[in-house]
């Protein structure tokens, strides 16, 4: 299975490792990793170029693309993220502005219409709900036809390490589910 993973964090932290355990389980062919905010476009500047002339127009693609390219040519495509206030951090966002012309409203691209999206989020203790809909709301309208999601409520600490070694394991036991039932 080929697998493009879009991590929102560069921090080797809680996702990382949540993450780590995702892929250990998974193993992946072939691998592709992004790290957001390192990797990512700057903000959508609303010129339109992408929609009025091409993709290859947009003032971001040298970002933009390399991402877009590794979402098309994979099967499984990987979102890790951490909860920022109630939702998915800000350069998640912005990367999904760069993705809006190949909706399926405006022009659809084919080849996302076989792909499959998994979403690992994380916080500290509010419930992960609404953190996963911006990403889910995108690939849904990009075509792909199965998005699944999985959230984390730490709890006992923002630090990996200050986790006790009974919830890491509980954690680590649930990942390893979801990661097989791809
Ligand atoms: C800017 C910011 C906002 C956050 N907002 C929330 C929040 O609304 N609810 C929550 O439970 N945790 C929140 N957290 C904690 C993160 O979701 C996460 O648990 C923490 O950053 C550890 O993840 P990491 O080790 O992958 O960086 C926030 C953290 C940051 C840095």
């Amino acid at each position: 299975m080929k697998c493009v993973v879009i991590n929102g964090t560069e921090i080797k932290g809680c996702t990382y490792n949540l993450k780590e355990i995702f892929l250990d389980e998974l193993k992946p062919s072939h691998l592709t990793e992004f790290y957001l905010p390192k990797d990512a476009p700057a903000y959508c500047t609303g010129c339109k170029l992408c929609f009025l002339k091409g993709e290859n127009d947009c003032p971001h693609v040298e970002q933009v693309k390399p991402i877009g390219d590794a979402m098309r040519n994979a099967d499984l495509i990987v979102f890790a993220y951490p909860v920022y206030v109630l939702r998915a951090p800000g350069q998640i966002k912005s990367l999904l502005d760069h993705f809006g012309v190949p909706w399926f409203a405006h022009r659809p691209d084919p080849t996302m219409f076989n792909k499959t999206v998994a979403i690992i989020t994380q916080s500290i203790g509010a419930p992960n709900k609404d953190a996963p809909k911006d990403v889910r709301t995108s690939m849904e309208w990009l075509g792909v036809p199965t998005v699944k999601k999985i959230g984390f409520g730490l709890m006992e600490g923002v630090k990996w390490e200050e986790i006790s070694e009974a919830r890491r394991n509980k954690f680590e036991s649930k990942i390893r589910n979801f990661a097989r039932s791809f």
